[in-house]
């Protein structure tokens, strides 16, 4: 290992510290992964999946093989903005008169802003490498539109953005962004597909959702040759390509020679979280790790997929077109709220997460979007940076701890990901900064009608032995 620069405050390594391989969590799991089911067979199978994925993506999807190479042409794109830095939050833990040590990686130094694009390149290199010329997929807030235009820009590939519509409207530079590098971008439900026409008939002001967006995309690529589907989070693969965060941050650490007691992150479909803390997790499981890690997932009162969702099989878009995953789901008909962190904003989770969060591996919290930017302002006055809407949950959720140590005197140490920046997100602060914001709180009756309608639309699938 190398380390470039190393002060007390900011962990930086070497180019040939970006890992060359992928850890995959499935051979580690406490219990094999449910398979995705086809409903026209009642029975596990991959659905649309084989029809819109490249054939290299879908192998990492079910792969038993622990560690996977990444290739030469995806780790020079990487070596863009890779390895990220890590720092010691010193400016962050005097504010909050605390005795624990806090960190963050931070993934905003990526072209787009986030660490969307650690998958998208991978994922466009494969689908380049299999003869494909054209990439759709959804996008929420942006973030990972953004990024997905990127990835393509960098193989030459096009794109097609099927952007929610509230977020077309709400973040029209990230649209811009999108453009800027390639990709047309249309604001869903669109006029583009048979998907998007049947809801806007049924409801022409609808605001979108990623259940709908992505509904749209995966037909797109199912009914044109030239294109295949990506997408940003929830699956096997995606995660596996951000397992460069964790990769990276345990080189960091070996370097100041610390090791984190919690680790938090926050989740939408559970990429980024996963990415980091999978490392650890497999630190854990081999006996390696010097402590007893603690995992912590964060997410929105609005969108509660893992905290009040049930574990149960779902689709994972609105039209029914993908199969259907074990997951903690709010229901695919699900049109969430319109709080500001948009990636956070999908009725459901990884599946590899919703079955570690059962599995009492991963625990979850639930913060408003208020509380959400109280600890985003003061993050930002103490250290600089301008929190993303979606990464400032993991924020409360370290910040609370942090307070918690200050109460008891115990010198925990604290890592979260800091996975985007904020600077697109204007916005959200100034209706946060004018009073705007409520502190949404999603209603327990939509839940369990929306549980109701899964029990009745899929009956048989109780009696399975998943
Ligand atoms: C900045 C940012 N953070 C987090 C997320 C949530 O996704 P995931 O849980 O897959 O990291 C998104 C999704 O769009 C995002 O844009």
């Amino acid at each position: 290992m190398c380390v470039k620069k190393m002060s007390s405050e900011k962990i930086i390594l070497d180019e040939e510290d970006i890992p060359k391989q992928w850890y995959c969590i499935l051979s580690d799991l406490p219990k094999p992964l449910p398979p995705p089911l086809d409903p026209a067979q009642k029975a596990p199978g991959p659905g649309i999946a084989p029809l819109i994925f490249a054939k290299e993506v879908l192998g990492q999807e079910f792969s038993k093989d622990r560690w996977i190479n990444i290739p030469e042409e995806v780790r020079d794109v990487y070596r863009l903005w890779r390895p990220t830095p890590m720092f010691r939050a010193v400016r962050l833990e005097k504010a909050l008169k605390t005795p624990a040590k806090i960190y963050y990686k931070y993934e905003g130094v990526s072209p787009s802003g986030s660490h969307k694009p650690n998958t998208a390149v991978a994922q466009a290199y494969y689908n380049l490498k299999e003869g494909k010329e054209r990439l759709t997929t959804e996008t929420g807030a942006g973030q990972w539109g953004s990024a997905l235009a990127f990835g393509c820009q960098a193989f030459d590939l096009k794109s097609t953005v099927f952007m929610v519509r509230v977020s077309y409207e709400q973040k029209p530079y990230r649209r811009v962004m999108m453009e800027t590098w390639g990709a047309d971008v249309y604001p869903s439900p669109s006029t583009q597909t048979e998907a998007g026409r049947k809801i806007l008939s049924e409801d022409p002001e609808s605001s979108g959702s990623l259940g709908i967006a992505i509904s749209e995309a995966a037909e797109d690529a199912l009914t044109n040759d030239d294109a295949n589907y990506a997408i940003g989070s929830v699956f096997n693969h995606v995660l596996t390509h951000q397992s460069v965060i964790g990769l990276e941050a345990q080189k960091q650490f070996e370097a100041v020679d610390d090791y984190p007691d919690v680790i938090y992150g926050c989740i939408g479909g559970g990429s980024s979280f996963s990415g980091l803390f999978w490392p650890f997790y497999y630190d854990k499981v081999s006996k390696k790790a010097p402590k007893d890690v603690r995992f912590v997932a964060t997410e929105a009162t609005a969108c509660p997929s893992v905290t009040r969702g049930e574990y149960r099989y779902d689709h994972g878009d609105t039209a029914r077109l993908t199969p259907l995953f074990k997951m903690h789901t709010l229901g695919h008909q699900f049109i969430p709220p319109p709080i500001h962190a948009g990636g956070l904003r999908y009725h459901g989770m990884a599946p590899t997460l919703s079955l570690l969060t059962a599995e009492d591996q991963v625990e979850t919290r639930a913060y408003n979007q208020l509380e959400v930017f109280d600890a985003a302002i003061l993050f930002a006055k103490a250290e600089g940076i301008v929190p993303a809407p979606e990464p400032s949950h993991a924020i409360k959720g370290a910040i609370d701890e942090a307070l918690k140590c200050k109460e008891t005197g115990e010198e925990k140490t604290i890592l979260f990901l800091l996975c985007g920046h904020g600077y697109f997100d204007m916005q959200a602060y100034d209706d946060y900064l004018s009073g705007k914001l409520l502190p949404y709180e999603y209603p327990e009756e939509k839940v369990q009608q929306a549980m109701n309608q899964l029990r009745e639309l899929y009956p048989w699938v109780d009696k399975l032995p998943f």
